[in-house]
């Protein structure tokens, strides 16, 4: 029995929820779904510190549903739209929604806004049926909201918890929320992720297109097993502190989501030259100097710089000086740890 199974009984009253929830980097991709809103193969994610979003939703009674949603105070309908698609498809009406949001980072940065805020919105939608239903927040809290939040954006599911986060059908997660891994080595407690931003442009081809380009991929089937293959790679990985493991997955992750792009039916690119010619200089820095920096890349341009925060001071002066003059903004994130209530 999920939260939403009994709507129809409910009687909405006023109710205001406000929630700060982080976006996340996915170190194994989720690319390809099933279903409704089902991965086709699991992935694995950080959450971040610095990115986040903050929301604050009021509820409210009335004759159908309504939605509206300002971010950093200016009217967003076509956001607005889509958050009241998905309220209708979970059997909401007779509801008014107003949404006041705002993010930490900047739209096109190469972080998923869409993870910290629908999951932010989930978690305030959450609050509110407890709310409804007479429920204090409980063990399964978490858990509720990570499958509203899925049902709203995949990705988004695997914000509700902090540090390092597994969804997907595997011998340790579902398929309908997020589970948080616990066996983490402590080297790991302060990965650092420093975004490389390419470019801010809006992407040409969008996340739900480039899921549905899958379905008929003839690289499908050995993506998917290879993306099984990273997961349980990068489990290992991250319980027994091996960088230089976690770093080729990263990087085969990365590289593999693009190349999936690249040789799709209909083939687009979200790639720039200056992400390659970064590519190459990381490559080459990490052969100089064996010092532990690698890069994943999500549905864009941008590069996330992944190293341990041990090495960050000899690191940096290669972001700083090398990398960020190929860049029209650099951001400093490391591992978060998850939602906050406020
Ligand atoms: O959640 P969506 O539909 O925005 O898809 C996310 C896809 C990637 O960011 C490329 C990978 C991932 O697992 O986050």
């Amino acid at each position: 029995m999920t939260l939403i199974d009994s709507l129809s009984t409910l009687s909405f009253t006023p109710f205001e929820s406000r929630w700060i929830s982080p976006s996340n980097i996915a170190f194994v991709k989720y690319w390809g779904k099933k279903g409704q809103q089902l991965p086709a193969n699991p992935s694995l994610s950080m959450t971040l510190k610095e990115c986040v979003t903050e929301s604050k939703v009021s509820f409210l009674p009335s004759d159908n549903l309504e939605v509206s949603l300002f971010l950093e105070g200016s009217r967003q309908d076509s956001f607005a739209f889509k958050i009241k698609t998905y309220l209708q498809n979970l059997g909401f009406d007779r509801l008014k929604v107003h949404i006041a949001t705002k993010n930490t980072f900047p739209h096109g940065a190469g972080i998923a806004s869409s993870a910290s805020g629908l999951s932010a919105f989930a978690l305030c939608l959450t609050d509110y049926l407890y709310h409804l239903k007479g429920k204090t927040e409980d063990q399964e809290f978490m858990q509720s909201a990570s499958h509203l939040a899925r049902l709203a954006s995949g990705s988004a599911c695997r914000s509700v918890y902090g540090g390092f986060n597994v969804w997907g059908e595997s011998k340790i997660s579902h398929d309908l929320y997020t589970s948080q891994l616990s066996l983490i080595h402590s080297d790991f407690f302060h990965l650092q992720d420093t975004v490389l931003v390419i470019d801010e442009k809006e992407k040409d081809v969008s996340s739900t297109q480039g899921h549905a380009k899958m379905g008929e991929h003839f690289f499908a089937e050995a993506r998917f097993i290879q993306a099984r293959n990273n997961f349980d790679k990068c489990l290992r990985a991250l319980a027994s502190g091996d960088i230089e493991s976690l770093g080729q997955v990263l990087e085969s992750e990365a590289l593999s989501l693009h190349a999936m792009m690249l040789t799709s039916p209909e083939a687009f690119t979200l790639l720039r030259p200056k992400t390659l010619t970064a590519i190459e200089m990381i490559w080459d820095f990490r052969r100089q100097g064996k010092l532990p920096l690698y890069f994943t890349l999500d549905a864009g341009p941008n590069l996330h710089l992944i190293y341990p925060e041990s090495y960050k001071n000899k690191i940096y002066p290669f972001i700083q000086h090398e990398l960020a003059p190929l860049a029209v903004n650099v951001i400093y994130d490391e591992r978060g740890e998850g939602p906050i209530r406020c």
